[in-house]
């Protein structure tokens, strides 16, 4: 079978960036679960199956001092992927138009990153073979590799859908994603007919609800691979020892929690369990896992829980977003409360600046809290996803007045910006001062291009001519069909982004005063 047949490559893949492959996330995950973390500043990463190149090009414009190779062999992919490396004059990212298993033949650095993101359940063994000989042979010791999957047990009641959707494919005309939707199309009138199996599983409606919504693109490249299998973490941990590679932790962090992460009754059932990975396999079936993103390590560098401590200690952290008033986070099987006076403080304190845990124990009106008590208050808020490590200080500057006008140091962001609204490119604009990308909506973008391209008396006229004549607009359902009144309402909401986020996206060096 050419790699071709095996794989959907007439349909291009869904445009998008993910926060979990940046490397700053990697050295989190690696670094809460005891284990020594590659450096923050120079190191060379890989991504196998980079798709159109989103996330590796926001990394690269990200970490400047860094390496970045992506690897697909889908042509249209690869074209893409440069297309937007050159548009934001990278000199930092290359892209290969490879197959993985082609890819002895090429020159690589030793590598302390490779991620391969929705891959491994879509091949078959042999390009899996090729992908850990790849891992094996070019990540440094102690090197991390990210891989994703779909996990069992929680396929167990939708994997006859997909059977379902690949048998009524055979033989039908028209590109893959044609195909997909009549094949939903179809599992959808047996369902509509009462077919017992939508009927015994709702997992399997919940999921032929999703293929509607998402359309044939989305599951032309899901579930339309020959060699597409769901696994189970035992045997991927068991393929990965045979490159040398041990298990270090999951992602979204908080899953490396016990109390976080499974409900308290069956979690009395495997609490004896110390080995971790027949801990991971049972936790698989406490909470019936779907997708696994999981980090492992090159060689055998030990677990030990100083270096936790000591990373927390010493990495500047900043706040990602301002924590909610009810302070709360749920989790599907807990819930994590931040509240009380030191996470006041800690607030505060992270609101003025990204710092330290050390540098924080030292300040006057926070070290009564010790270092031990902001150390765990700082991962809890860590683990609620409110606060991020940083690659340096930062200093967060009162909001700048209406009459600002800001710089977008970056090439790469400002065409982002400049192709907003107009491409099917993530709108992520990159962070030197937290090595990562930093999401914003189609609004932020504008306001944005009005702060930095517009002085303060245009602006309203500036609006109605970006927006372009025709737009439609719905604030909470009502239609805003009056060009005035919409100009107000960008207006209103550049005025709200300028009060919180502007001074956000200054403090993370995407903009400059
Ligand atoms: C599900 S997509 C994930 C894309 C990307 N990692 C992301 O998160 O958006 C998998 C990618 O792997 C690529 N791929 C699949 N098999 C491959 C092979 N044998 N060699 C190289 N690339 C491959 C596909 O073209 C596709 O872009």
């Amino acid at each position: 079978m050419s790699s071709e047949s095996e794989y959907v490559t007439d349909v291009g893949y869904a445009r998008h960036f993910d926060e979990d492959l940046s490397p700053s996330r990697l050295r989190l995950a690696a670094a809460l679960n005891g284990f020594p973390t590659p450096s923050a500043d120079t190191f060379d990463y890989c991504e196998l199956g980079c798709a159109h190149g989103d996330t590796m090009n926001v990394l690269a414009a990200a970490n400047p001092r860094a390496r970045f190779v992506g690897v697909d062999f889908n042509a249209e992919h690869i074209a893409s992927a440069k297309l937007s490396a050159d548009g934001g004059a990278l000199e930092n990212v290359r892209f290969l138009e490879r197959d993985f298993e082609a890819l002895r033949a090429d020159d690589f650095p030793e590598l302390d990153f490779v991620v391969a993101h929705g891959v491994l359940s879509w091949v078959g063994p042999e390009k899996r073979r090729a992908i850990l000989d790849f891992v094996s042979s070019r990540l440094k010791p102690g090197g991390l590799f990210y891989v994703s999957y779909n996990a069992m047990p929680g396929w167990a009641a939708v994997e006859p859908l997909r059977q379902l959707l690949v048998s009524r494919t055979l033989g039908v005309a028209g590109d893959t994603s044609e195909r997909a939707r009549q094949a939903v199309a179809f599992a959808k009138q047996m369902h509509d007919a009462g077919a017992a199996y939508f009927v015994q599983n709702p997992a399997a409606k919940e999921m032929l609800a999703t293929m509607e919504a998402l359309g044939g693109e989305y599951v032309a490249h899901e579930y339309l691979n020959a060699h597409w299998a769901p696994m189970y973490f035992a045997h991927v941990a068991w393929e990965m020892t045979t490159a040398d590679l041990h298990f270090v932790g999951q992602l979204p962090l908080f899953l490396n929690y016990r109390d976080l992460a499974v409900p308290p009754l069956v979690r009395t059932l495997f609490e004896k369990v110390v080995d971790r990975a027949t801990y991971e396999s049972l936790k698989d079936y406490a909470i019936n896992e779907f997708f696994r993103r999981d980090v492992y390590v090159k060689g055998r560098p030990g677990r030990n829980a100083a270096l936790t401590n000591a990373y927390l200690d010493e990495t500047p952290f900043g706040l990602s977003a301002p924590p909610p008033d009810d302070r709360e986070v749920a989790l599907p099987h807990a819930k994590l409360r931040l509240v009380g006076p030191v996470f006041d403080a800690l607030f505060g304190a992270l609101a003025r600046g990204g710092t330290s845990v050390n540098e924080l124990a030292s300040r006057p009106d926070l070290a009564a809290f010790g270092r031990d008590r902001l150390r765990a208050s700082l991962l809890r808020a860590v683990l609620a996803g409110w606060v991020i490590p940083l690659l340096a200080e930062t200093h967060t500057e009162v909001a700048p007045d209406s009459a600002v006008r800001v710089d977008i140091p970056s090439p790469y962001n400002r065409m982002v910006l400049q192709r907003a609204g107009a491409s099917a490119q993530p709108l992520v604009l990159a962070s030197p001062a937290s090595g990562t990308g930093v999401p914003i909506t189609t609004i932020e973008a504008l306001a944005i291009r009005v702060l930095s391209e517009v002085p303060m008396t245009n602006r309203a006229d500036a609006v109605r001519a970006l927006f372009g004549e025709k737009v439609r607009m719905s604030v909470g359902g009502r239609s805003i069909e009056d060009k005035d009144e919409q100009v107000r309402i960008v207006l209103d909401e550049i005025e709200a982004f300028r009060r919180w986020k502007l001074a956000k996206l200054i403090e993370l060096r995407v903009l400059q005063a």
